[in-house]
C-alpha cells in the first residue's frame, strides 16, 4: 500500500495531481509532436503519414472529422483552420451520430478520426463504416498501436505522452498541433496560402511551447479566480471564431471534474438564448484576445456588463478595453488567430483544475467518467 503511494507521488513528478501534471507538460509535448515534422527556417512541414497520401487528401471532395469528447473539440479547431488555411470542405461529426445516420459518405471522402486513447468504440466503429464506404481514413491518436491506430489507413501521432487524468490536457493542445501541420502541408501543396503566410505560421508554430509556458504563469491569477467562483452553480464560457471551440472545451473541463454545470456558446448566440441566464450571480468567461472578431466580443461583454453578470476575461497581454468593463482578466502572450486555441485553453484548464480542487473533487478520476470509453 505504501509503496503503491510513493510510486504514484513519485509519477506524479511532485505534482499534486495528474491532471496538473499534464497541463504543465505542455510546452514540452507540443514540441514532442512537431519534432523532425516542422522545419521552420527551410519553409518544411513534413509527416509521413500525409506525405504517402498528399494525392487523396488533396483531391478530397470534402474531410470529415469524426471523434468524441475532447478530441470532437478539437476536431471543431481544425474544421476551421483547414478550411481557412487548405480550402477543402470540412465536417465535424460526433463518432456516435455519424455511425447510427446512414451518413453519405464515398471514396471522394477523407474521414479523420481523432482519439486521445485510440479506443473509443464509437468512433472505432464509425471508421469501419467509413471504410466500409470507400473512404480513406486518417488517425490522429496518442496511444501508439492502439485500435485506432491500426484500424486507419495512415496516420499521425501526437506523441504528448501517457495521458492519467481522464480529463483531456495535453492530448487536446497536441491534437490541434497535429491538426494545424496537416493544413500547413496542404496549404502549401495546393498554393491556398501565400508564401509569406505559409512561413509566417511555420514560425509562428515553433514560437507555441514558450508562449505556452508563458500562458502556465496564468496559474496564480487563476487559482485566486477560483477561489471567488468555486462555489457557483453555473458557469457560462463564450467565444468566436477559432476559440468558439475553445469555450466548448473550457466549459466541458470545468464540468469533467468540479460538476459545476457550465455551457460553452460561440458569443454571438449568447442574444438568443444564453443572455436570459445572466445574473449578479452567473459567471462568464469569454475569450476574448485581440486578434479575431475582438470588437464583436467587447459589444458581448458589454452586453454582460450591462445585466451585471461577473466577467473573467482572457485577454492578450497589454489589453486596456475589456480591462476596463472585466471583474477580471487573464492575460495571455499574442499569436496569431488560428493558432490562438493553443494558448487560450491554458488559462481555461488551470481554472477548472483550482476549482475543483478547491471543491476537493477528486480530480483525476472524477466521478461518473472513463478515460476510454470501450463501450457504446
Ligand atoms: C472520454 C474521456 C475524454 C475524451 C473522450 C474521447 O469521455 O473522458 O477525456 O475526450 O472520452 O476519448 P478519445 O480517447 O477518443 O479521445
Amino acid at each position: 500500500q505504501e509503496l503503491q503511494m510513493n510510486l504514484e507521488q513519485i509519477e506524479k513528478g511532485g505534482y499534486d495531481h495528474f491532471m496538473l501534471k499534464e497541463i504543465y507538460e505542455q510546452p514540452n509535448v507540443i514540441k514532442d509532436t512537431y519534432r523532425g515534422r516542422l522545419h521552420a527556417n527551410e519553409g518544411i512541414i513534413q509527416m509521413a503519414g500525409v506525405e504517402d497520401n498528399l494525392e487523396k487528401f488533396i483531391n478530397a471532395e470534402r474531410i470529415i472529422i469524426v471523434a468524441c469528447g475532447t478530441s470532437w473539440h478539437a476536431g471543431l479547431v481544425a474544421e476551421y483552420v483547414i478550411e481557412e488555411f487548405s480550402r477543402i470542405p470540412v465536417e465535424v461529426e460526433y463518432a456516435s451520430e455519424f455511425r447510427y445516420r446512414n451518413p453519405i459518405i464515398s471514396s471522394k471522402d477523407v474521414v479523420i478520426a481523432i482519439s486521445q486513447s485510440g479506443e473509443t468504440a464509437d468512433t472505432l466503429a464509425a471508421i469501419k463504416l467509413a471504410k466500409e464506404k470507400g473512404a480513406f481514413v486518417f488517425g490522429v491518436c496518442n496511444v501508439v498501436g492502439s485500435s485506432i491506430s491500426r484500424e486507419t489507413h495512415a496516420g499521425a501521432y501526437t506523441h504528448a505522452g501517457p495521458e492519467i487524468g481522464v480529463a483531456s490536457t495535453k492530448a487536446f493542445t497536441t491534437q490541434i498541433t497535429v491538426l494545424t501541420m496537416i493544413a500547413l502541408r496542404l496549404a502549401k501543396v495546393k498554393g491556398t496560402l501565400s508564401n509569406s503566410d505559409f512561413h509566417r505560421y511555420l514560425q509562428e508554430l515553433e514560437l507555441i511551447p514558450e508562449k505556452v509556458l508563458e500562458a502556465l504563469s496564468t496559474n496564480d491569477i487563476a487559482k485566486e479566480i477560483a477561489t471567488k467562483y468555486k462555489d457557483a452553480s453555473n458557469c457560462l464560457y463564450l467565444g468566436r471564431g477559432y476559440n468558439f471551440p475553445v469555450a466548448l472545451e473550457g466549459a466541458l473541463k470545468l464540468k469533467e471534474i468540479s460538476y459545476i454545470h457550465a455551457e460553452g456558446y460561440p458569443a454571438a448566440e449568447m442574444k438568443h438564448g444564453p443572455i436570459a441566464l445572466i445574473d449578479e450571480k452567473m459567471p462568464v468567461i469569454v475569450i476574448a484576445p485581440k486578434q479575431g472578431h475582438y470588437d464583436k466580443v467587447v459589444s458581448n461583454i458589454q452586453e454582460i456588463k450591462s445585466r451585471s453578470g461577473k466577467i473573467i476575461a482572457v485577454v492578450t497581454k497589454g489589453d486596456t478595453q475589456v480591462k476596463e468593463l472585466a471583474d477580471h482578466v487573464i492575460e495571455i502572450p499574442e499569436t496569431s488567430d488560428a493558432l490562438s486555441p493553443l494558448i487560450t485553453t491554458i488559462p481555461l484548464q488551470l481554472l477548472s483544475y483550482h476549482i475543483a480542487v478547491l471543491r476537493d473533487c477528486n480530480v483525476d478520476q472524477p466521478r461518473n467518467l472513463a478515460k476510454s470509453v470501450t463501450v457504446e
